[in-house]
């Protein structure tokens, strides 16, 4: 097969800034999306090949993929784009790796693994700022403290949401609150439980947020006790009870659909000035029952920027064919390190 590699919803918000950071890096990723017009003229604008195809016709993604080593998918709500992509990728033997940070999407994606293998080919998940810190910084303190049985993590990301994150936050708002605790996923009040953690820019406040680190993390670490947080506008038992209220209005297609239709028009994504002021950073904790503790942070630069940063590089190991095939975390595909190349990251890890 030859080793061409594919940027499908190429014209989204993240979707362009990985094709503006793959030509800058000299690479020639050919770009497709469902809008002709649209693609079209990016891939014009930056000299590249392009691809226009529906994820509804299967029969056209198949031939869109023959030639193509690694698909990089950016069309996101990934609830509604995954699967069709991901049953193409297994008929044409391509490499699969995508930027969901959706827990159900983790599930169905690790429910694969056989099909994957059997395929050969990698299926990986979370390649962005969700899940590449949290999940590289979780496996290195699982592996700082062997026996370890909880897991917390916590994040904070400055700047602002893309539209496609601001719509994938309506189906995540209205699935509710989750934790992991005895290795089973349950339901939590949003923001539930609440604690303060020391990040590297100081003490903060934050709830626990339904992450997908829910399910990655157990999956790289194995650990079964596993709560994600962060800084939430939710406070209090009102914030409580008016989350809750949204969480079950959006359960709704109707509300839903024009929430959805009012981020279309008002959001925009964080401007280049504005990514480039912006920054995130990441606390992880991991316990034994005997209640030794070790804890880590990581700071980065702004998590579009990251997510492009570490989709690309993703894409680059994936094009080496080293990663065995199967469904994989990014620190079970790319290793717990992986995050150390990243672009303005820095760790602070236990001695
Ligand atoms: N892991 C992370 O940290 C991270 C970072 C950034 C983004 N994300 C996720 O990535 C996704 C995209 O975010 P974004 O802000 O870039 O979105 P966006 O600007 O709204 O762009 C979404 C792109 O996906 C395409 N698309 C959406 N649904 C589609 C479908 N059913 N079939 C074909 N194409 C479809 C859109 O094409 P049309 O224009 O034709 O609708 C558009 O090209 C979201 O789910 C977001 O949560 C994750």
């Amino acid at each position: 097969m030859a080793d061409r590699w594919l940027i499908y919803g190429a014209t989204g918000y993240t979707g362009q800034l990985v094709a503006r950071l793959a030509v800058a890096r000299g690479e020639r990723p050919i770009l497709a999306g469902r809008r002709g017009p649209a693609v079209a003229a990016l891939a014009a604008d930056l000299g590249l090949d392009h691809r226009v195809v529906d994820l509804a016709d299967p029969a056209a993604l198949r031939a869109a993929l023959a030639d193509v080593a690694v698909v990089a998918h950016c069309a996101g709500p990934f609830v509604d784009t995954s699967a069709p992509m991901v049953d193409a990728c297994l008929a044409t033997g391509t490499h699969y790796v995508d930027i969901t940070g959706e827990l159900d999407v983790f599930e169905a994606l690790y429910a694969r693994h056989d099909e994957a293998v059997a395929a050969g080919i990698v299926l990986l998940p979370g390649a962005g700022f969700d899940v590449v810190p949290t999940d590289c910084l979780a496996a290195l303190l699982a592996a700082s403290l062997p026996g370890a049985v909880s897991l917390e993590l916590a994040f904070r990301a400055g700047g602002g949401m893309s539209p496609g994150t601001a719509r994938t936050g309506l189906y995540v708002t209205a699935a509710g609150g989750r934790r992991r605790t005895g290795g089973v996923l349950r339901s939590t009040p949003f923001g539930v439980p609440s604690r303060i953690v020391a990040f590297p820019s100081g003490p903060r406040r934050v709830g626990a947020v339904p992450w997908g680190d829910l399910v990655s993390a157990y999956r790289s670490t194995g650990i079964g006790d596993i709560t994600v947080y962060t800084s939430l506008p939710v406070r209090g038992r009102l914030g409580r009870l008016q989350a809750a209220a949204t969480a079950r209005l959006l359960r709704y297609a109707v509300p839903r659909a024009l929430a959805a239709r009012l981020i279309r028009r008002r959001v925009t994504g964080p401007s280049p000035q504005t990514r480039a002021a912006t920054s995130i950073e990441v606390w992880g904790e991991v316990r034994t029952a005997g209640g030794e503790t070790r804890s880590a942070t990581l700071t980065g630069p702004n998590a579009y920027d990251l997510t492009a940063d570490a989709l690309l590089r993703a894409v680059a190991r994936l094009r080496t064919g080293t990663v065995p095939p199967g469904a994989h975390t990014p620190s079970t595909a790319l290793g717990a390190d992986f995050v150390r190349e990243l672009d303005g990251v820095s760790l602070s890890l236990p001695a």
